[in-house]
């Protein structure tokens, strides 16, 4: 039986709906998520001509360097806080409010279809997968990022270490799919497979995070994510507050002069619509 992940995705809507986490994610995880955005445009090929999709698209950093590029370029979010920002960022480039598993596009209306980072927030990632596959044209490439796994993606792995080590891991949310599911090469080829694809690649993408301390760490995950802010919120008074404590001590082995340098490597995966 297929898990029902309708409060999950309601979750993920109705945070990423909030004005609050849209800016404070653009603040903080720009400099980080623009790592991957040449990476993701060189998978697909974005140039002159080329006609792309950029689903998930939050602030809009990729959509408008793919735009620099050449290409005709869509963005698409379902959040409507962030379409704004993007609107207002970049007012040359088309954005829409939408849904990834359900895009507002006639089938082959793009050459190229992007995603940063967007599949680990969805409820059913195989059907946006195959809704990619649905709007792209034949001969057309489809590229994603994910994180890798917090014991490699350190921002991610002092935060949730130190739920575990001081916290409640298990705090009652709505049940959603793994969150470092596609970190997973197997799982990314299997799901792009499935869907269709082939000629798929799946490279790892070094990043770093350069801030300015761990309270900036822990003001980025309070307050400018879904999951993991619910998690966080989810604890009580005291433990939220030993969690602070330990994300500090743990936040000390990556700290440089003038701030913090932390490790946040991603996982690019792309295929080819036969
Ligand atoms: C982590 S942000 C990534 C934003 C941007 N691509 C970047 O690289 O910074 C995740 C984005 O996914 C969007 N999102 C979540 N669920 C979605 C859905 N079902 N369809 C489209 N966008 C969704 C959120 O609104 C948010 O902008």
């Amino acid at each position: 039986m297929t898990q029902d992940y309708q409060p999950f995705k309601a979750l993920e809507h109705a945070g990423w709906s909030e004005s609050g986490v849209s800016h404070t994610y653009e603040a903080w995880f720009t400099s980080l998520t623009s790592q991957s955005i040449g990476p993701l445009l060189d998978a697909v090929g974005a140039g002159p001509g080329v006609r792309l999709l950029d689903v998930a698209t939050g602030p809009g950093h990729l959509a408008q360097q793919a735009a620099d590029r050449g290409a005709s370029v869509v963005g698409v979010d379902v959040s409507p806080p962030m379409v704004e920002i993007a609107r207002e960022l970049y007012p040359a480039v088309e954005f829409r409010v939408g849904d990834a598993e359900d895009l507002p596009f006639p089938p082959e209306s793009f050459d190229a279809v992007v995603m940063n980072y967007g599949l680990l927030h969805l409820s059913r990632p195989e059907l946006a997968i195959t809704e990619a596959f649905r709007v792209l044209r034949s001969g057309g490439r489809f590229a994603f990022t994910v994180w890798a796994p917090p014991n490699v993606a350190r921002g991610f792995g002092v935060i949730l270490d130190s739920v575990q080590a001081k916290g409640n891991p298990n705090v009652p949310l709505p049940p959603g799919p793994p969150f470092f599911r596609f970190a997973n090469p197997d799982e990314s080829r299997d799901a792009l497979r499935a869907a269709g694809f082939d000629q798929i690649r799946v490279i790892n993408v070094p990043q770093r995070w350069l801030l300015p301390n761990a309270d900036a760490l822990l003001e980025v995950y309070e307050e400018g994510t879904v999951r993991t802010r619910a998690l966080l919120r989810g604890q009580t008074p005291e433990a939220l507050q030993a969690v602070r404590a330990a994300v500090h001590e743990a936040a000390q082995a990556f700290a440089v002069p003038g701030g913090l340098d932390i490790p946040m490597p991603s996982v690019l995966s792309s295929g080819v619509k036969p």
